[in-house]
């Protein structure tokens, strides 16, 4: 079998439609969301960055352009910037789109669901392995360490199969997730001989679901091409990622982090108090300010 020796894309799926957080979402994508002050594809823009992915391919959708407008030359800002001296933000302006980094945009032309997502990228993947990160699962590495992709990276490189994020999840919320289940072949590592999408807890195979991280072989396209609907009458990921069990092998990875749910309300405000009270403008602040709150 041919060796990968390292991950160059990633795929973004963001055509969904974010109804979960109407009203704000009726007008711009849910991915744009800020937690604090950077939009929620930002963060999964530079986890990939960081783990030393510099294509990355956009899936969207109608009313997306605030997506590639964010990660293009904003000419009359940066100029107004320049002309005011404000040096910082200009820098942070640029920073979104450093020279090294490619961006590509694909329609997703109906919503077909995340597998079919994922297929519409197969023409700018090629024979390539990938990435794919769910924007609206934020996700956090250990403080100071690699992020949750870059660990990831490492892995699959080490066991040259698909690698799927996972943690353990409470058993009332099996259905919300893929679910896998397998032999512990290392610490963190479960080679997978089971999956399933969106089980309900009696035919749930473990409480292990997969968060929204994947480093994927390009022999996904065609498992994903050749299925049939599953799940909820989509075209499912998981479903793709299944048929690889049998054949070149699929591992399971416990990353080291922390993940917020940021397609949740709930999830969205946890992650926006934890990323405020690290934050190194407002953080200290912050955290004198929840110490004051005298909540009931
Ligand atoms: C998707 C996947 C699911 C995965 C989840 C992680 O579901 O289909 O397997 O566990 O992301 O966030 P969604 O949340 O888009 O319904």
């Amino acid at each position: 079998m041919k060796k990968f020796t390292n991950v160059n894309k990633a795929v973004f799926p963001v055509a969904g439609l974010g109804t979960r957080f109407l009203p704000a979402t009726k007008a711009q994508p849910k991915e744009m969301l800020p937690v604090v002050d950077k939009p929620l594809i930002q963060y999964a823009v530079e986890e990939a960055y960081d783990a030393g992915i510099r294509h990355m391919i956009f899936v969207t959708g109608r009313n997306k352009r605030a997506i590639e407008d964010h990660f293009d030359t904003a000419y009359e800002l940066e100029t107004e910037l320049e002309a005011s001296g404000k040096k910082e933000l200009l820098d942070l302006v640029r920073s979104l789109s450093p020279a090294d980094m490619d961006c590509s945009y694909v329609r997703q032309p109906r919503s077909l669901g995340l597998g079919h997502a994922v297929l519409c990228a197969r023409h700018i993947v090629n024979d390539e392995p990938f990435a794919v990160l769910l924007a609206d699962d934020l996700m956090c590495g250990p403080d100071n360490g690699p992020g949750v992709l870059t660990q990831m990276v490492e892995v699959f490189k080490e066991v040259q199969t698909s690698v799927l994020a996972v943690q353990e999840v409470p058993a009332d919320h099996v259905k919300r997730y893929g679910i896998v289940a397998g032999d512990k072949v290392g610490d963190r590592l479960v080679k997978i001989k089971q999956m399933v999408e969106k089980p309900s807890p009696d035919k749930a195979p473990s409480r292990l679901g997969v968060a929204g991280r994947y480093v994927l072989t390009p022999e996904v396209f065609d498992r994903i091409a050749n299925q049939t609907r599953g799940s909820g009458g989509e075209i499912q990921l998981t479903d793709g990622i299944a048929q690889l069990i049998g054949t070149e092998g699929v591992h399971a990875y416990m990353y080291e982090g922390k993940r917020y749910d940021c397609g949740s309300k709930d999830g969205f405000l946890e992650a926006s108090v934890a990323f405020a009270l690290k934050h190194p403008e407002v953080g200290p602040a912050f955290r004198e300010y929840l110490r004051g709150l005298k909540i009931s």
